[in-house]
């Protein structure tokens, strides 16, 4: 379900850099350290001391110096935080910043799951609540997914059932790309489950030599690759990518520009729409076009930097996993970091 809430009035590009200074001087006195989800709006990554995905994010909170982090991202992700620096409190600038996927699955549906398959080793994107987590033998992202079932499967056995969740797309494609089955939980994110194969059909015909930059929670992933494996698209320019790897293909598509100046390349990129900030900052000799422009998440975009502004000033809303939760969660957030 998506969110209710009513759009900030938008401040002017003075008033903008005004809060932005704010926000650095609170920054500085809380001692905090601003982490920020890459589909935040611009002005909140600008001020952030680390933009990534879900899993950079977890590795930059785990090592973060100071005794605040201000996580502008989505709730799941401060817990996570939480939960790997328990002693450091963890602030989210709005409490109501949630997540349609960690909301499809709860601990007390994946209890009953796990007791349909005892056997099973259970794998659960990060984009869960910490209770979820806790019942939970490894944890994977988007960047990792694959890495990690594989890595299931070479220490546990070949024939080890999974029971992968709660990401149906995600699933699926991880199944494709190990050429095995698991039992995958039907949830999704509305927001990626809304950019459609008619989309990626749309913009190929707009688009025809564009590269295809794809997150696989997309709605559209199933058929991208069905579309690779008949031949229909290129293999060589479909990047099934999380939004970390996204940024390092920009990184790099720039740095191929610099070596052939005044060679435009374009890409279209099926994720949330938040993302193509960052993508246009780090290649700005491509043009990136949004698969879907609608597909914007209004829980990210909750985050607005009044309210990153007053969570610093008034040191709220403090995100804290209860620690017999947070003991239990670590496990397989720890084995997730650790296979890479
Ligand atoms: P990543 O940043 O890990 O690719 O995840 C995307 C996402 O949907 C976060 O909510
Ligand atoms: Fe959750 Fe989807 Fe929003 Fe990411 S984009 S926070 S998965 S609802």
């Amino acid at each position: 379900m998506a969110p209710t809430q009513t759009a900030p009035v938008p401040l002017s590009p003075e008033e903008i850099e005004a809060m932005k200074g704010q926000v650095r001087a609170l920054a500085k006195e809380r001692g905090a350290v601003i982490l920020a989800h890459n589909y935040q709006v611009p002005e909140v990554q600008d001020v952030a001391d680390y933009v990534g995905d879900s899993l950079g994010l977890s590795r930059k909170a785990a090592a973060a110096e100071g005794d605040v982090i201000a996580f502008c991202g989505v709730h799941f992700m401060a817990e996570t935080a939480s939960i790997l620096c328990p002693q450091k409190t963890v602030l989210i600038p709005d409490l109501d910043a949630g997540c349609s996927l960690a909301a499809s699955i709860d601990a007390e549906q994946l209890a009953d799951w796990r007791a349909t398959y005892p056997k099973g080793v259970v794998v659960m994107y990060v984009n869960t609540t910490a209770e979820v987590k806790a019942l939970t033998d490894y944890c994977c992202t988007s960047a990792n997914a694959v890495d990690v079932v594989r890595h299931i499967y070479e220490t546990h056995g070949e024939d080890t059932e999974i029971l992968f969740g709660p990401d149906m797309w995600l699933g699926a494609y991880v199944e494709k790309e190990l050429g095995r089955r698991m039992h995958v939980w039907d949830g999704e994110c509305h927001v990626h489950a809304g950019i459609r194969p008619t989309d990626i059909e749309a913009t190929r015909a707009a688009h025809p030599g564009a590269d295809f930059l794809i997150h696989p929670e997309c709605g559209c992933t199933t058929s991208v690759m069905e579309y690779v494996s008949s031949g229909d698209i290129s293999a060589e320019g479909v990047h099934m990518l999380s939004t970390g790897g996204m940024l390092k293909y920009a990184e790099e598509i720039e740095g191929r520009a610099e070596a052939r100046p005044g060679e435009r390349r374009e890409a279209v990129v099926a994720t949330e729409v938040g993302m193509l900030y960052p993508l246009e900052m780090a290649a700005p000799d491509v043009d990136f076009i949004p698969a879907n422009a609608e597909a914007s998440c209004q829980y990210m975009k909750m985050i607005t930097l009044p309210k990153l502004r007053d969570a610093l000033r008034d040191l709220k809303f403090e995100v804290r996993v209860p620690p017999e939760i947070a003991e239990r969660a670590r496990v397989p957030i720890d084995r997730m970091v650790a296979i890479g």
